[in-house]
């Protein structure tokens, strides 16, 4: 497991920077984290360092974001408003998760058994004095 300690905000550009150096052959990574932890924040960060160069911050809410990349796209999930499963199912989750392009999921809780068997787990909580921990686990096939 890797841990990182994001002080504040103006560290975490280096810090996705070094977990991408960490896991650069991963595309599938599930955030976890209450309301509020950083998780959309985190997501916006990897994107540019990812090279999406259109602007990330969409006022709507739609539950994939498809921003795309020289080559391919990234695609960000949230799915804090779908109501089970099914809700990913129906938007066409499963194709987006094997297409080989990043997925980068919020609320991951909501739609885990379809999680793939090699993923990145991120996990971000909020310590003391604003501070975020941010802990990445990687699930393999065994
Ligand atoms: N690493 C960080 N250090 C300090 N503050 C942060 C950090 N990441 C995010 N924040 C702040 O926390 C707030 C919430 O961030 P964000 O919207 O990314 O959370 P979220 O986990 O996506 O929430 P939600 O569950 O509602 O989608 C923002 O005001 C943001 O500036
Ligand atoms: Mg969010």
């Amino acid at each position: 497991m890797n841990r990182f300690v994001c002080q504040n905000i103006n560290n975490l550009d280096e810090i996705i920077r070094d977990i991408l150096i960490a896991f650069p052959d991963e595309r599938v990574f599930a955030f976890y984290g209450k309301m509020g932890a950083g998780k959309t924040t985190f997501i916006k960060m990897m994107c540019e360092h990812l090279g999406v160069e259109c602007n990330t911050s969409s006022p709507t809410f739609a539950i994939i974001n498809d921003y795309p990349l020289a080559e391919g796209s990234v695609y960000h999930f949230d799915f804090y408003r779908i109501k089970n499963q099914m809700g990913a199912l129906d938007i066409g989750f499963e194709e987006y998760l094997y297409s080989g392009n990043y997925c980068l999921i919020e609320w991951s809780e909501k739609i885990e058994e379809l999680l793939p068997l090699d993923y990145v787990r991120v996990d971000i909580e909020v310590a003391e004095n604003e501070e975020r921990i941010i802990s990445l686990t990687k699930f393999i096939d065994t």
